[in-house]
């Protein structure tokens, strides 16, 4: 089954709408320099709110290749929703993703999978590609329970999500234990997990759709362990946080087949 890599670049809070530009101008500059065929391996960058009009007015202008996303979106459309912000002004500034569920949003603001997967449908009703992030902390995988706990997520998380949608899905595992500490699950941790994940997707969703579903894998990914995680049959991508801030080092995590 032939599913295209994808590499995303979550800047999470960091990077004013200045170093934003600055910095996705240098990603597109050595991509292209290095010849980097987007059709291939596609590159996706998820800056903060704040920064959104700013990276489509680059996009647009300069007709980069670099998509981009969101790191968050409100179940609803409009209204009185204070900070919030709806799927439906995101697919007007001409995002193509949104990460729905990420562990910082599910930690800090108390997300659960009950509100990830409304989310999850406010995504879909405004065309935007949700990428669904799962993943267990350091106890459950001490306890040896990570899979049945992330692959539970899983399920829970997609509760009402469409079969009929289901190839327009992109799932990130990134287990909580190995975010922004240094600590990177191996790529048979990793391969483990996302093969798991693809068994509960085929069986949701059906065989074609579930084999069609992008797996990634997020924490502490570097050029330097890039390429041995690609190497797993059922790791369809990665998505990075802290090395997507230099666009040097991004870029080789994009190129990780060089
Ligand atoms: O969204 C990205 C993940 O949380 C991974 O972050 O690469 O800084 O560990 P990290």
């Amino acid at each position: 089954f032939v599913r295209r890599p994808l590499i995303a670049g979550n800047w999470k809070m960091n990077m004013d709408h200045v170093q934003g530009i600055t910095l996705l101008q240098k990603l597109e500059w050595t991509l292209d320099d290095a010849k980097h065929d987007f059709k291939r391996v596609e590159v996706a960058v998820f800056p903060p709110f704040t920064d959104l009009r700013g990276v489509q007015t680059l996009v647009a202008g300069d007709d980069l290749d670099v998509v981009y996303g969101a790191q968050d979106l409100s179940p609803f459309d409009e209204g009185a929703y204070t900070g919030d912000i709806s799927g439906q002004f995101l697919s007007r500034l001409g995002c193509s993703y949104v990460l729905v569920g990420h562990s910082e949003r599910r930690s800090i603001h108390g997300e659960s999978n009950e509100v990830v997967a409304s989310k999850l449908a406010a995504a879909l009703k405004h065309s935007l590609t949700p990428i669904l992030c799962v993943g267990e902390g350091l106890e459950v995988r001490q306890s040896g329970e990570h899979v049945a706990f992330t692959v539970q997520q899983l399920r829970e998380s997609l509760e009402g999500y469409p079969a009929s949608a289901a190839e327009k899905l992109v799932v990130a595992y990134e287990p909580v234990w190995a975010i922004g500490t240094g600590e990177v699950a191996g790529p048979e941790d990793a391969q483990e997990m996302a093969s798991a994940l693809r068994a509960e997707l085929v069986e949701l969703f059906g065989e074609a759709a579930g084999e069609s579903v992008r797996v990634l894998y997020g924490g502490s990914v570097k050029a330097a362990n890039a390429a041995a995680l690609m190497q797993e049959k059922d790791v369809d991508g990665l998505l990075v946080g802290g090395a997507s801030l230099d666009a040097g080092e991004f870029a080789n995590i994009v190129r990780f087949e060089k």
